[in-house]
């Protein structure tokens, strides 16, 4: 059994040289409110849900972007409500939200 059961990751990378990177699409402010959220409803810590800061993920074109393990589901989002949805269907509920999933071919 693992220390968590679900793990999330966001890429909060900023590149100074116009390349496309996760940090100019508001990942730190989802970053922070998924964060936030996932602390409020209780879901945070072992046996629960950890969400952590990750450096470039190497699917910059597609940002910004997180990714949740063990099921190593990738997503993009807009806004808080597509992370709420994420919140409560994949990391409550064990349910993907597809609209949100990450097409395989985008990459960096
Ligand atoms: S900058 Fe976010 S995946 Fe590369």
């Amino acid at each position: 059994m693992s220390y968590y059961q679900r793990h999330v990751f966001f890429c909060l990378n900023q590149r100074d040289n116009g390349e496309a990177c996760c940090a100019d699409h508001n990942a730190k402010q989802g970053f922070d409110h998924c964060k936030a959220e996932v602390k409020r409803l209780g879901l945070a810590g072992k046996g629960g849900v950890r969400i952590n800061k990750a450096g470039c993920l190497d699917r910059c074109a597609g940002g910004p972007v997180a990714v949740v393990y063990p099921e190593a589901v990738w997503y993009t989002f807009v806004d808080q409500a597509d992370l709420d949805e994420i919140i409560t269907s994949h990391l409550q509920q064990g349910r993907v939200v597809e609209r949100l999933v990450l097409p395989d071919n985008v990459g960096r």
